[in-house]
């Protein structure tokens, strides 16, 4: 995992689950969804931000309640009002074990949603952005492009996809954000990625300093434009967000690496190969709160107090895990003993 992620985190929480109506769905190319939500009373979603992301409240077709996280962004004409919502699902997700029911839902259906949470919110004090998506990686990525163009702000967006077919957000991109947008279909090469990044963050010679890039898409995708992110602008102004767990939290899911110890509260436990810490402490009653167990919302984090930590999240920064950040639900140890304690304060 590319640990420059600069992004902060922000949780804007709502317990109770809210209904949203569904709308609309354009399904494009046999694999990807456009669904139009809206909020049963029409009014603005509260906690909404741009770069933020619900948790849909699912069912599969074995009848098993399920979570899944998809970025939101707003639909509504200018900006937050008339409560209308988008999300973009992509069979690419069923893999993963959760969006087929999110890929069936049809008009007049409803979806409950809970947990508003951002864990990629816009930067202040930027002169300009860069946004960079790829494939459906671009759904967070327009949603910060509404939240700039809303606010007047100088920014500019990349969005590279394999067809234009497959670029199903070109069109609400184009609309918003028209004269500050490169489509780029069909292109997979690198190189050519990287130069189209590198031109647009010398356009205009911008300070580094206040120029912040934020980009999204598939995990190797993602650390090309980092590292070229990186010629020009600080770590701190780079931004990034996963949109699905990354390879190395999947491995730690489905066959984790040999047993380890972890002590909290005075107590030692074993958390054995195929266990996650999250599992072992909410079998020994001592329940931590949790959402993805994919690694990606950060719900689960415990603070590591002694020992060394395998980190397999995707969601916490270099200087957050460096602050003893540890994700329950993915994170192993390569030490034999972890201590952990509870994390008591917000996350800077
Ligand atoms: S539950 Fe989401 S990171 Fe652990």
């Amino acid at each position: 995992m590319n640990a420059m992620n600069a992004a902060t985190t922000s949780n804007v929480e709502t317990q109770a689950t809210v209904p949203l109506t569904v709308v609309d769905v354009q399904r494009t190319a046999d694999t990807i969804a456009l669904i139009t939500l809206r909020t049963q009373d029409g009014q603005a979603l509260p906690g909404y931000e741009p770069g933020c992301h619900i948790d849909a409240h699912l069912t599969t077709e074995a009848g098993e309640p399920i979570t899944r996280q998809y970025s939101l962004f707003t639909m509504s004409p200018t900006g937050n009002e008339q409560g209308l919502y988008g999300v973009e699902v992509t069979r690419e997700h069923f893999a993963y074990g959760g969006a087929a029911a999110m890929y069936r839902l049809e008009p007049g259906d409803t979806l409950r949603i809970s947990a508003l949470r951002n864990n990629f919110p816009l930067a202040k004090g930027a002169s300009r952005s860069i946004l960079v998506g790829a494939g459906v990686g671009i759904a967070p990525i327009f949603s910060l492009a509404r939240g700039l163009a809303l606010a007047d702000a100088t920014f500019r967006v990349i969005y590279f996809a394999s067809s234009a077919e497959k670029a199903v957000l070109s069109h609400l991109i184009e609309e918003y954000c028209a004269d500050r947008t490169r489509n780029v279909f069909a292109s997979g090469a690198r190189e050519q990625q990287a130069d189209i990044v590198r031109d647009a963050i010398r356009e205009h010679g911008g300070d580094p300093e206040t120029t912040h890039l934020y980009v999204c898409g598939p995990q190797g995708f993602m650390d090309g434009v980092i590292e070229v992110a990186g010629e020009t602008l600080p770590a701190r102004n780079i931004h990034w967000e996963a949109f699905r767990p990354t390879e190395v939290a999947l491995a730690g899911n489905q066959c984790a690496d040999g047993a380890f110890e972890i002590e909290f509260r005075g107590m030692s436990m074993e958390v054995p190969e195929g266990k996650s810490v999250l599992d072992v402490l909410e079998e020994e009653d001592l329940p931590i709160m949790s959402q993805c167990a994919e690694g990606t919302c950060g719900t689960c984090v415990m603070r590591v107090v002694e020992g060394t930590p395998d980190h397999r999240d995707s969601v916490f920064t270099e200087d957050q895990h460096e602050q003893g950040a540890f994700a329950t639900c993915v994170s192993r140890s390569l030490s034999p003993t972890l201590v952990l304690e509870r994390w008591r304060n917000a996350l800077a």
